[in-house]
């Protein structure tokens, strides 16, 4: 039976949460209060739901992880089409929410037992190949209890098609993004910027932190919302980009439409995905990758728990160990295999003086919990006693992994860089790749901090738009400096 509480902060000292009007939607049969820019997964949480969902095959209960739409924790039917997104969709006045791949209900799974029954695997692929009926009658129980929701409601109709003719396409909105938007007008052309998020910005919709002269990372998209109308850019959100055809267009998701857009120049600016940690029981419900803990503090103003082991000590684990205290959650510590701090050592002192001890030189083995979050347990690397960390909240810090697939799609070249966490792909200083009309930028390109993003973002932005303007001379690599 699920209990529900309003877990949002509706007074802080610094910040105000735009959260729209106030609206009800349908969770499950629950009429719940929500706010009409919240995501659904948002509203879910701020009522204490933890479950957003139930993984595919063994049914562990899902919580939300990186809310930035690259997970798949948060999927759930929503007005009757299922596998939506919810980190994605904002609230609707009367929108119906439910949880499915769940018997009876997602809170308590049935299902769930496959799990204990099978601790360490199953692979129905390979069970009962024979007799011929056995695995027919496998197959038929395989099917019923996988998946990920039923079939729509209602029979979905042909989206209707659009097609446009854009002279710089700018895909991703985060800060490389808007940045490259801006660096293709400096350049002379038309651009396009579009994101399948409901609000520009990327990850740095929850940013605490200072950047290129503004307060924090909302300050930064607010300057860049006024600069981005001055320029003239057109903005797209809650656009999709399916892919690139070989018929030469890039196909876009957008308001139920299918948009097929020539683009002269395209760039790509599509970030990097969270990385969940390695080891035993890591996708327990309020487990978040820190940029994700992020949003959901800073930009939606939601507290998630009473105590929090963060893993990391890099500067955004650094920056949420000072935060998360305004906002009521005591931070029990912070962990990291390496044996020296990478963030800000007298932040990291400042930290530490406050009684929040930092273990370098220490990883985690398992989460504590069957399907709530109760702890950690650490060990030192080279082996030892272990420690149990009791919480109810772990934040991971740790690169991204680059996004590459739309670069590849498009013909640019793709190398697995172990350095930079995954597969990078190939271009020049500006971003330019091996296709010639397509740039990358930001994290695509490997990890690296927002302003580093703006920067490389309008080099890319620029150089684009001069592609375009065959006499002109192309700039330097490093020769656009964007105002903050
Ligand atoms: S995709 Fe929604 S929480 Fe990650």
């Amino acid at each position: 039976m699920q209990r529900f509480r309003d877990h949002r902060i509706y007074t802080h000292h610094e910040r105000e949460f735009d959260r729209g009007r106030e609206i009800t939607i349908d969770f499950e049969g629950h009429p719940l209060r929500a706010f009409s820019k919240e995501p659904v997964a948002v509203a879910l949480y701020a009522w204490g739901v933890r479950v957003a969902s139930r993984s595919m095959k063994f049914h562990r209960p899902r919580g939300l992880f990186c809310l930035g739409g690259r997970c798949m924790s948060c999927l759930a039917r929503v007005d009757g089409l299922p596998s939506v997104r919810t980190c994605r969709v904002p609230c609707r006045d009367g929108m119906k929410v439910r949880r499915e791949n769940a018997i009876p209900q997602a809170t308590d799974d049935l299902l769930h037992t496959l799990d204990f029954v099978f601790p360490r695997t199953l692979h129905y692929q390979e069970m009962f190949t024979r007799p011929l009926a056995l695995n027919k009658l496998l197959q038929k129980s395989v099917r019923m209890f996988s998946g990920a929701g039923d079939l729509p409601d209602q029979p979905l109709s042909a989206p209707p098609l659009r097609e446009r003719e854009v002279e710089v396409l700018v895909i991703g909105a985060g800060p490389a993004g808007i940045s490259a938007a801006l660096g293709a007008v400096e350049g002379g052309a038309k651009a396009v910027l579009v994101d399948d998020a409901p609000e520009l910005g990327g990850h740095l919709v929850g940013w605490p932190e200072p950047l290129l002269g503004a307060a924090d990372g909302p300050a930064w998209i607010a300057a860049q919302h006024t600069r981005l109308e001055q320029a003239g850019v057109e903005t797209l959100l809650g656009a999709e980009c399916i892919g690139r055809y070989r018929e030469g267009f890039w196909a876009l998701h957008h308001e139920g439409g299918l948009v097929l857009v020539r683009a002269k120049r395209v760039v790509l600016a599509t970030g990097a995905y969270d990385q969940p940690p390695l080891f035993a029981n890591n996708d327990l419900p309020n487990l978040f990758s820190a940029r994700g803990l992020m949003k959901l503090t800073n930009r939606w103003g939601i507290c998630p728990a009473v105590a929090c082991t963060i893993i990391g000590a890099d500067d955004a684990a650094l920056s949420l160990a000072e935060r998360l205290p305004e906002i009521g959650v005591r931070v029990l510590g912070l962990v990291t295999e390496s044996t020296k701090i990478d963030g800000d050592p007298d932040r990291a002192e400042r930290i530490q003086s406050r009684g929040v001890p930092i273990f370098l030189g220490h990883r985690v083995t398992q989460a504590i919990g069957d399907f709530h979050l109760k702890g950690l347990r650490l060990e030192p690397v080279g082996g030892g006693e272990h420690v149990d960390a009791r919480c109810d909240l772990v934040a991971v810090s740790a690169p991204g992994a680059p996004s590459w697939e739309l670069a590849a799609q498009a013909g640019a070249e793709v190398k697995f860089v172990d350095g930079q966490h995954g597969f990078v792909s190939q271009a020049d200083a500006v971003g330019r790749t091996r296709t010639g009309d397509v740039f990358v930028t930001g994290e695509m390109l490997g990890p690296c901090s927002p302003a580093r993003a703006v920067s490389h973002g309008w080099d890319a932005g620029v150089a684009a738009a001069f592609d375009l303007r065959a006499n002109d001379p192309r700039p330097a690599a490093r020769g656009h400096t964007p105002e903050p």
